[in-house]
């Protein structure tokens, strides 16, 4: 037989089947179902419009969107629980929504059914000042609620760039640059209010508690965060506050090699000099960023610092990095105290991963986010340098050495299918290097779709059948966001 005989009949199996998946699909959710859905939060709350759909089948990863059957929004906590105990009577997935913001094809209704989003739930609904701590619903921003704390002399450091919602940053484990010094949402999450795929709600640590420290119980605070919807739904976060520093200082530093920029990292962490931002560009990046932001620095492998505290203590700061940097063969320090030049640096920073998209218009994007003992950054940055050129790919580097987390963000065409084949087979190279070096496979972006194998190898059986038993207590029929992080 022909090959374009052959080729017509398996285009019209594979036709076929997909208008099986489907109808499949379609059939999954009654129109009953979605009256019922309707019943509980109002007829403008809840869609099956296909735009709509589809808008909530994906995040910013390249991940095939799988769009969920309906999407609802509801208002409220009974609402969510009311819900949940729907689908869960019909055995239907339950997929959390926020920003749409992941990384990781969090979101992507691999197995169809009700999304859940949450962003018309953003109250800001207790804060205590004095306490340093604050209780938000899942629809407050991270910017909103810097914006709610304007005159409080408090924020919450945790910024992942693009302005995701807490509670999924919650459930992402996010980060972002401001970690080094602050710590992650594991650091500054206190208290959960989660709806179990059951309706049942329960408080992570108690309801209404907001203390600092505790040890009573097992952490299972700890347990929802970086959960990624498959534990239940978080509809309520209590954070932990920080003061707002006396003084700012951002600077910037080009290096003659990556070597010297990540030497300069660990030395000036080993210094004690106070970091809170610390964020390492390579050439590739510093360039895109240069072109999508309107900058002019130097097109070399940089750093991005920020120091916080007292005016006195800064310059001590300020001299002590300058200092280190120079032995390492930089020769220009430049920072700057003002507010609008910071917030152009950082606003760059943010927008890199916007920058490398612009690379090649029309392409997706791909983040890898390996996290090693800073120890080893020097080499796996090197290593993975050589790796991208040896593939014949496009991704600039960017990251947050302070921790030792990094990420190359491939921009490449998904059309082609061995651009696709080679960025895939690069980004489990790197995760391995990364376990290989006692790293992890994802500092911030979570384990999505994507990298399920990757948490197996890094893990190990034991610890991987622990997590899968703690799934089956909590989701007994595996309703919440199937099909990810197991
Ligand atoms: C960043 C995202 C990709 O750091 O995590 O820009
Ligand atoms: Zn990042």
């Amino acid at each position: 037989m022909k090959s374009s005989l052959v080729m017509a009949r398996l285009l019209r199996v594979l036709g076929g089947w997909r208008s099986y998946c489907s109808k499949r699909q379609q059939e999954r959710v009654s129109d009953d179902f979605v009256e019922t859905l309707k019943a509980v939060v109002g007829e403008p709350n809840v869609s099956i419009a296909a735009a709509v759909r589809e808008q909530h089948g994906h995040d910013e990863s390249m991940h095939r969107c799988s769009p969920p059957d309906a999407v609802v929004w509801p208002q409220n906590v009974e609402q969510v629980s009311q819900l949940a105990a729907l689908c869960y009577d019909h055995s239907i997935p339950i997929i959390p929504f926020g920003t749409g913001t992941g990384m990781e094809g969090g979101v992507n209704a691999i197995q169809g059914g009700i999304c859940f989003n949450l962003t018309r739930m953003d109250r800001v609904l207790e804060l205590n000042a004095d306490d340093f701590s604050v209780t938000v619903e899942p629809g407050v921003t991270h910017k909103a609620l810097n914006s709610y704390l304007r005159d409080s002399g408090l924020w919450f450091p945790v910024d992942p760039g693009a302005d995701a919602s807490l509670c999924g940053m919650a459930a992402t484990g996010a980060s972002g640059t401001n970690a080094v010094r602050y710590g992650t949402m594991l650091e500054n999450v206190i208290n959960l209010e989660v709806v179990l795929a059951n309706g049942k709600i329960l408080y992570t640590s108690g309801q209404g508690r907001r203390f600092r420290k505790s040890s009573a119980g097992y952490n299972l605070t700890g347990l929802f965060v970086g959960s990624e919807g498959t534990l239940g739904l978080i509809t309520t976060a209590t954070l932990r506050l920080h003061g707002i520093p006396e003084a700012t200082v951002a600077a910037v530093c080009p290096f003659p090699s990556i070597q010297a920029a990540v030497d300069s990292t660990v030395q000036i962490l080993q210094s004690g000099v106070q970091v809170a931002r610390i964020e390492f560009l390579d050439d590739v990046m510093m360039d895109a960023c240069n072109k999508y932001s309107g900058l002019t620095n130097a097109v070399a492998p940089t750093l991005f610092l920020e120091f916080h505290g007292s005016n006195q203590g800064l310059r001590e700061q300020l001299q002590r990095a300058e200092e280190i940097t120079q032995q390492n063969g930089s020769s220009h320090f430049t920072w700057s105290k003002e507010l609008e030049e910071r917030k152009q640096l950082w606003a760059a920073r943010h927008n890199a991963w916007y920058a490398t998209l612009a690379l090649r218009p029309g392409c997706k994007g791909y983040s890898t986010d390996v996290c090693v003992p800073i120890s080893r950054l020097p080499e796996i940055i090197v290593e993975t340098k050589e790796d991208l050129k040896a593939s014949g790919l496009t991704g600039p580097l960017v990251g947050h050495v302070g921790d030792g987390n990094f990420h190359c963000i491939l921009v490449f065409n998904t059309e082609d299918a061995d651009e696709h084949r080679r960025v895939m087979e690069f980004g489990k190279r790197l995760g391995r290097k990364a376990l290989a070096m006692n790293g992890t496979c994802t500092g911030e972006h979570g384990i999505g779709l994507g990298k399920r194998q990757l948490l197996k190898e890094e893990i190990g059986p034991e610890a991987m059948e622990t997590m899968r038993q703690i799934k089956a207590v909590l989701d007994p029929k595996n309703l919440m966001n199937p099909g990810k992080v197991l």
